[in-house]
């Protein structure tokens, strides 16, 4: 096994990192597990026999630049990424390697895009912020819906979960959300993000089978509006929770999730429905599977495999649908993923 098999996962030991560990070691790769925490990462390593164990904090770039030495690409697991992503992007840019994250914030990807932009086309490299379930996947069943157009006048993206159970990432990262939001909501219309304070109203959303309708949280914003316009011409993208899911976060006690099979998935089932509009004509993409923390490894270690290969469409920093062939990369998860597409 060459040294281009070697991945760095900063945030190794997180609910999500563990699952990343696991699918890169499913796939051949050999995982560094980093993080800040040297204990926990001991005790992760205590069940991968033989895999390398580097701590770092983000303030430390030195230990950072060890964490990364000799690895061919490093996938941040570790967040709020208002706090992660930068640190670990900078030292992913001293190193000369792909960075690769699975931020759900809105507004720490739209800074990624803004701040490293110029420099990782400059050297280069390629940076892809959000690969995992939220922002990575709406934009590739987005640009598979697109198919031949080059713009359209909306998309939407309907997130039909069972339940959700956060985890403690999770949470943190929304708190970090809303404090830098002060309070706001925040869509995506007219091209741009505008931060508002209106209600938000419940809908219904007609999922297909066997979901059915379900009453929805209209313009409850997830990560989809950073990536989907940041490479398709839409002015309006919206982005809709199931209302069940939704209440979850919101609970006074909320519970995480709790693994139901031998991979570690919780019983949890999404469905991703993405209706993209142009003219009076509607096409369509819904993908299905089981668990959006576990699915998010296969995401983002795909992503880690196509840049590896050199599968990749451009440089600099990119969403999934832009980077990759978005189709062929779907139909490649089809072990994780069930997908329709309708033109
Ligand atoms: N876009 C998506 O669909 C998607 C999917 C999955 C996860 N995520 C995001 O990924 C992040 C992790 O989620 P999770 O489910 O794995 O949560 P988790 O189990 O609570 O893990 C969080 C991880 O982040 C680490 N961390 C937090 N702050 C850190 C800091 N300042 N420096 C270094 N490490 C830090 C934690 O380390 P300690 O234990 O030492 O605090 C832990 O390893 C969250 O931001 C979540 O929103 C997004």
């Amino acid at each position: 096994m060459g040294s281009g098999r070697t991945v760095a996962v900063f945030g190794a030991y997180g609910h999500t990192g563990r699952f990343v560990v696991a699918e890169l070691l499913e796939r051949g790769f050999v995982p560094v597990l980093s993080g800040r925490d040297a204990d926990k990462l001991r005790a992760l390593a205590a069940s991968h026999d033989g895999l390398d164990v580097r701590p770092a904090s983000v303030d430390d770039p030195a230990a950072l630049d060890r964490a990364l030495a000799g690895a061919a690409a490093v996938v941040n697991c570790a967040g709020p990424f208002a706090v992660t992503g930068a640190p670990v992007i900078e030292a992913a840019l001293r190193a000369g390697i792909p960075y690769v994250d699975v931020a759900a914030e809105i507004e720490a990807n739209a800074d990624t895009f803004a701040r490293f932009r110029d420099r990782a086309r400059a050297a280069g490299t390629v940076i892809v912020p959000a690969m995992a379930f939220y922002g990575g996947l709406g934009d590739l069943l987005a640009t598979t819906a697109m198919g031949d157009w080059t713009t359209a006048d909306e998309v939407h993206v309907a997130y039909g979960l069972s339940s959700w159970h956060p985890t403690a990432g999770t949470l943190a990262a929304g708190r970090v959300s809303r404090e830098r939001r002060g309070g706001r909501h925040v869509r995506h219309t007219g091209g741009r993000l505008e931060y508002h304070d209106d209600a938000l109203s419940v809908v219904e959303w007609p999922f297909p089978a066997p979901l059915g309708t379900r009453p929805v949280i209209g313009e409850f914003t997830m990560a989809d509006v950073v990536t989907v316009p940041s490479h398709l011409a839409v002015p309006e993208v919206r982005t809709y929770m199931a209302v069940d899911a939704a209440q979850d976060l919101t609970a006074p006690d909320p519970s995480a999730p709790t693994a139901v099979d031998g991979r570690g998935r919780s019983a949890q089932t999404f469905l991703v429905d993405v209706v993209v509009r142009s003219g009076g004509a509607e096409r369509r993409a819904v993908a299905a599977g089981q668990d959006i923390y576990a699915v998010t490894a296969p995401l983002a270690v795909e992503a880690l495999h196509r840049i590896l290969t050199g599968r990749t469409r451009t440089t600099g920093v990119a969403s999934a649908g832009e980077m990759f062939d978005a189709p062929d990369f779907l139909r490649a998860l089809s072990a994780h993923l069930s997908l329709d597409v309708r033109h």
